[in-house]
């Protein structure tokens, strides 16, 4: 197996920053180091270069991360990003329902996971917790795409057997079969894993929440997937459906939804009781600010979610979310919570999409970090792109100032090369201007 070391700006996160410290323990920087990869793991760091049976890729004066985790994102929404003039129910039935309809034929499942995993790694994105459709190929051809680029990917073929038209709609029977199926045949295998991937609770009857629970039930390392309180009328909405639910989280409760490997999109209209059950459940939020303003949803209260003890982490929800960039992303939550009269840190934001989406999704001792054992997932980003960043990352005065520049401005023109498992993934061909 090849030896590789990369040579950059090492920047990685080796303990939870907080909210708000511009200079905490636990950030991990060594500049003009060589990143030690062997066999596909990390397996250290050191400033000279390495010797004879190494292969050198020399990325000097380049900032050297590990690759984001986006905790929320729709493989086959790709053709409706950037769909103007709706908020989230009206978004769905006039773009994004019947784009989905499509991926029932395999071809076209295939080749939007295909153009799905590539445009990741071209964002600087390595690992996913990915939405397909209701339809079985979808989750076989996002498993499939992920697995041929070596990506830890976390899918499963979406739950939903009302209020959508009719080729988008399963049933409870079929949809056991189709999920056990998948389980047997991709959960654990390589770096991908299942997850009982419920659209939203007015999209499915008690019956197929309870069968998703109890398939959860039966197995404990299986991840589920969801929305909640993204938007007014879909929690009055379900409100309507659900009348013996204390709120709209307690519909996932009540059928066995919630636990550690519970990823919930959204919550943003969640009250103190919903927050506590997320934090005594362990179940995640996936902040997703970019389709939070786009879909005028609203504005998460980030700091009442760790207050109560939940795990935040950050997504790009596309196509709701504006851009599968995390480093887009970032600057999106920053802008959000500004909003809100709170100021996050640039480590916060860092971590809530490497390190803390790891730990909250139970990988971290595979993805999140540059630490010696990971599986070497690896970002290569210029500092700055055009003369505006060049000048002001030259005037930072502190890496924190520098770091919170660069995710401001920076986009996918930053990316220089993305490695999966110590293998390149993505290479940028021409210089960006
Ligand atoms: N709620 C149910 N389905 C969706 C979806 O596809 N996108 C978003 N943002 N919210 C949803
Ligand atoms: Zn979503």
């Amino acid at each position: 197996m090849t030896r590789t070391a990369i040579r950059g700006d090492l920047l990685d996160l080796t303990a939870d920053p907080g909210l708000t410290a511009t200079s905490p323990a636990g950030v991990r920087f060594d500049t003009d180091h060589w990143l030690l990869i062997d066999g596909g793991r990390i397996v250290g760091r050191q400033p000279e270069a390495p010797g004879e049976g190494w292969t050198h890729i020399d990325h000097a004066g380049r900032l050297v991360m590990p690759g984001f985790i986006d905790t929320h994102v729709h493989m086959p929404q790709l053709e409706v990003i950037a769909s103007h003039g709706a908020e989230l129910l009206d978004w769905l039935n006039t773009y994004t329902f019947p784009a989905e309809t499509r991926f029932a034929d395999p071809d076209v499942s295939r080749a939007g996971a295909a153009l799905f995993a590539d445009a990741l790694l071209a964002h600087g994105t390595t690992a996913a917790v990915v939405f397909p459709t209701v339809h079985k190929v979808s989750a076989e051809a996002m498993f499939e795409a992920a697995a041929a680029r070596g990506m830890r990917c976390i899918s499963g073929k979406v739950l939903m057997n009302r209020h959508a038209p009719p080729g988008l709609l399963d049933d409870v029977e079929q949809a056991e079969a189709d999920c056990q199926d998948l389980i047997n045949r991709w959960h654990g295998r390589e770096r991908q894993a299942f997850a009982l991937t419920v659209r939203f609770a007015p999209c499915s009857t008690r019956e197929q929440l309870a069968m998703a629970g109890r398939l959860l039930a039966s197995r404990p390392d299986l991840y589920m997937q969801t929305h909640v309180a993204e938007n007014r009328a879909e929690v009055a909405w379900a409100a309507e459906l659900f009348p013996e639910a204390r709120s709209y989280l307690d519909v996932y409760h009540r059928h066995g939804l919630l636990g550690p490997r519970a990823v919930l999109a959204h919550g943003i209209w969640l009250d103190d009781a919903d927050r506590a059950l997320l934090a005594a459940t362990g179940a995640q939020i996936a902040h997703c600010p970019s389709s939070n303003l786009f879909l005028g949803s609203g504005l998460i209260g980030w700091q009442a979610l760790v207050d109560a003890g939940a795990a935040v982490t950050l997504a790009s929800d596309v196509g709701g979310g504006t851009s599968l960039s995390m480093p887009r992303t970032l600057a999106e939550a920053y802008k959000v919570q500004a909003l809100n009269g709170l100021k996050l840190s640039a480590w916060a934001l860092l971590h809530a999409a490497t390190r803390g989406a790891a730990q909250a999704l139970h990988l971290d001792h595979e993805i999140g970090t540059l630490q010696p054992g990971c599986m070497a997932d690896v970002t290569v980003w210029d500092w700055a792109v055009g003369p505006v960043a060049a000048q002001r990352d030259a005037r930072a005065a502190s890496l924190h100032e520098r770091f919170f520049a660069w995710l401001t401005l920076a986009d996918d023109r930053n990316l220089a090369q993305t490695f999966v498992a110590g293998h390149s993934r993505h290479l940028r061909t021409t210089e960006p201007r």
